[in-house]
C-alpha cells in the first residue's frame, strides 16, 4: 500500500526545466559553444555544480575553481530572473488536484528536489504548504541518482521506502527512487525514462485512485 508520495519539483510540479535549459545554454553560448535539448536531459535532477561540470565537459572548456563558482552564480542569477515570472497558474496541469486528492486520502506528501531554489519556486507557486516535508538541495548532501533526498523525505514522514511513490521527470531521479527501494513513476516519455515502474506524460486527468490501480 502506498502511504506517501514524494515529488520532484523541476519538471514535475512546474516546468522550470525550460528555464534551467535557457540559463545553461546562455552560459554555454557565452563560452563559445551550444547546448542541445538532448544534452540538457543529462542535467535534469543533477545539482548545480555537477551540472556545470557536465556543461563544461560538453564544450571542452576548462576553468579554475574560482571561475566555476562565478559562472555557477551567474547561471543561477539568470535562472532566478526567469523564475520571477512564475505564478500559481504555472503549476503543471492536474498537479494541484492530484495533491488535493492525496490530502483527502490521508496520504503523506513530500518534496525531493536537488534545487537550492525549491522554496523560492514553491512560494511563487503558492504551494509551500502542500507538502508535509521538503527536502531540497540545501538539506541533501548527495545528488540524484543517490537516493538520499527521497530517503530523507520518507524518514521525515515515517514511511518505509517500499510504501513510497516517487514522481520524477529525470533519468537520475528515477534511478534515485529505485536505488532507495521506492516505486518510480516517470513524468515524461517512456523511451527516456526506461527504468521507471510506470510513465505518464503528466498529472492532467490522472486520479490517485486510477494511478494506484495501475501500479498494482
Ligand atoms: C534540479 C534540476 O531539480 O535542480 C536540475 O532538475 C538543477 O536541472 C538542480 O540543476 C539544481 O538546481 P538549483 O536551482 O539549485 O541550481
Ligand atoms: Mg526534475
Amino acid at each position: 500500500t502506498v502511504q506517501a508520495c514524494l515529488f520532484d519539483l523541476d519538471g514535475v510540479i512546474v516546468d522550470t526545466a525550460k528555464y534551467h535549459y535557457l540559463a545553461w545554454r546562455q552560459l554555454a553560448n557565452q563560452l563559445g559553444f551550444d547546448l542541445t535539448l538532448e544534452q540538457n536531459e543529462l542535467l535534469k535532477g543533477i545539482s548545480r555544480m555537477e551540472s556545470l561540470e557536465i556543461v563544461l565537459g560538453i564544450g571542452g572548456v576548462k576553468l579554475s575553481e574560482e571561475e566555476k563558482l562565478k559562472f555557477a552564480a551567474e547561471k543561477n542569477a539568470q535562472y532566478l530572473e526567469f523564475c520571477k515570472q512564475i505564478t500559481p497558474d504555472d503549476a503543471l496541469p492536474g498537479v494541484r488536484d492530484f495533491l488535493d486528492e492525496l490530502k483527502a486520502d490521508s496520504i503523506k506528501t513530500g518534496l525531493g528536489s536537488a534545487s537550492k531554489n525549491a522554496k523560492t519556486i514553491l512560494t511563487n507557486l503558492d504551494m509551500l504548504n502542500y507538502f508535509d516535508t521538503i527536502v531540497d538541495g540545501n538539506r541533501a548532501t548527495k545528488g540524484k541518482p543517490d537516493p538520499q533526498v527521497f530517503l530523507m523525505g520518507a524518514e521525515d514522514l515515517s514511511v518505509a521506502p517500499e510504501h513510497c511513490i516517487v514522481f520524477e521527470d529525470a533519468v537520475a531521479g528515477i534511478q534515485a527512487a529505485k536505488a532507495g527501494g521506492m516505486i518510480g513513476v516517470g513524468i515524461g516519455q517512456a523511451s527516456v525514462l526506461t527504468e521507471a515502474d510506470y510513465v505518464m506524460p503528466g498529472f492532467d486527468g490522472v486520479t490517485v485512485k486510477d494511478l494506484f490501480e495501475k501500479l498494482k
